[in-house]
Order: structure tokens, then C-alpha cells, then sequence
């Protein structure tokens, strides 16, 4: 019985400053995620250095909650890289392979993943990963407003 191809799907993922402060992990992680067994593709890469107000606007649905202030003056505290990864079923892999939000609570529950592996803090925790679809088309679209995912899409059917 033959077996139907998967298209690949798009997440948006972050390395946040705590990783890109070293560039030895950051290329060790840029490694990892494009070779077996995790074989995700990046389609586009950036390093970001944001301002406070851009931290705020993006991380806006936890304002109030009472890491925000923290969260953001982390997310400006240096550069962060931003990737859109490419894979079949891209949003859950990439979140199954970063593991849970809080790095102590994945070293029990999740060892082996890289929040586990890499994650400080509850704070500087490593990585961020698009949560549905619509969240990965939202987050691609603001961190590479010239990617046109339409076309991308077009091109991997042609
Ligand atoms: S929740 O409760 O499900 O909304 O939380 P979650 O989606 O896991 O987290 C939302 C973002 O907030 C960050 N976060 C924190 N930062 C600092 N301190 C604490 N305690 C904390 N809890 C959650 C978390 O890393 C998420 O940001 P991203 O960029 O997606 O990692």
C-alpha cells in the first residue's frame, strides 16, 4: 500500500538571547534541528534585536501576568534568532522537541529536550515555538513581513 506524502508545514521558532549570547550553542542547536532524527528544513533566518515596546506588542496577550515585565526586559536584552522551520507537522514537532514551558519541569517530565537541555530559568527558558496555524502565520508574518507563505506553499506542490 503506498503511502500519501505529508506536506511540510511552517512554525516560527525563536532562539532567544540566552542562546545566541553563544554562538558555539546557537550553531550546535542550528545543527541539530536540520539533521536526523529531527530533519526540520529552515526556510528563513534572522537575528533580531528588539526594542522594549516590540517585546510587549508581541508577548501583549501575557501583559498583567506577573512575569511580563520580566519576559520582555529578557526578550531586549540581547539578540535573538528568528527561524521558519519547515517539516511535516512542524508546529507540534518543533514544540515536542523544545519541550515544556519551565527547564526544571522539563528535566523531569522531558528530559532529553532542548528547554531541558539548555533552559536557565523560567525566564530564560530558550526558546519559543508557535502554538497553532494561525499563531505560526501571524508570528511568520511579523518577523519576515516578505515571506510569502502563499507562494512558498505553491511552489512545494509544483
Ligand atoms: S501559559 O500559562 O500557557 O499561557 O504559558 P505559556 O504559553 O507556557 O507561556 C507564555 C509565554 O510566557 C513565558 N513564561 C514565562 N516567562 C517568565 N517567567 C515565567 N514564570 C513564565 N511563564 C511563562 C513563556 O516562556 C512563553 O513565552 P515563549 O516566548 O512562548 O516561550
Amino acid at each position: 500500500m503506498s503511502k500519501l506524502k505529508q506536506l511540510p508545514q511552517l512554525t516560527l521558532a525563536l532562539l532567544k538571547p540566552d542562546i545566541v549570547v553563544n554562538p558555539t550553542i546557537r550553531n550546535q542547536i542550528l545543527h541539530k534541528i536540520q539533521s536526523h532524527p529531527h530533519s526540520f528544513t529552515i526556510v528563513e533566518q534572522k537575528d533580531i534585536l528588539w526594542k522594549l515596546a516590540q517585546a510587549k506588542a508581541f508577548y501583549k496577550a501575557h501583559e498583567g501576568r506577573f512575569f511580563f515585565e520580566r519576559l520582555c526586559g529578557f526578550m531586549t536584552s540581547g539578540k535573538f534568532t528568528a527561524l521558519i522551520l519547515a517539516r511535516e507537522d512542524a508546529i507540534h514537532y518543533w514544540r515536542q522537541l523544545i519541550g515544556p514551558t519551565h527547564p526544571c519541569r522539563a528535566r523531569v517530565v522531558a528530559p532529553g529536550t532542548l528547554r531541558a537541555t539548555y533552559g536557565l530559568t523560567d525566564t530564560r527558558n530558550s526558546f519559543h515555538g508557535s502554538d497553532s496555524d494561525d499563531t505560526a502565520k501571524r508570528e511568520i508574518k511579523l518577523f519576515f513581513p516578505d515571506f510569502d507563505i502563499d507562494e512558498w506553499r505553491r511552489n512545494q506542490n509544483s
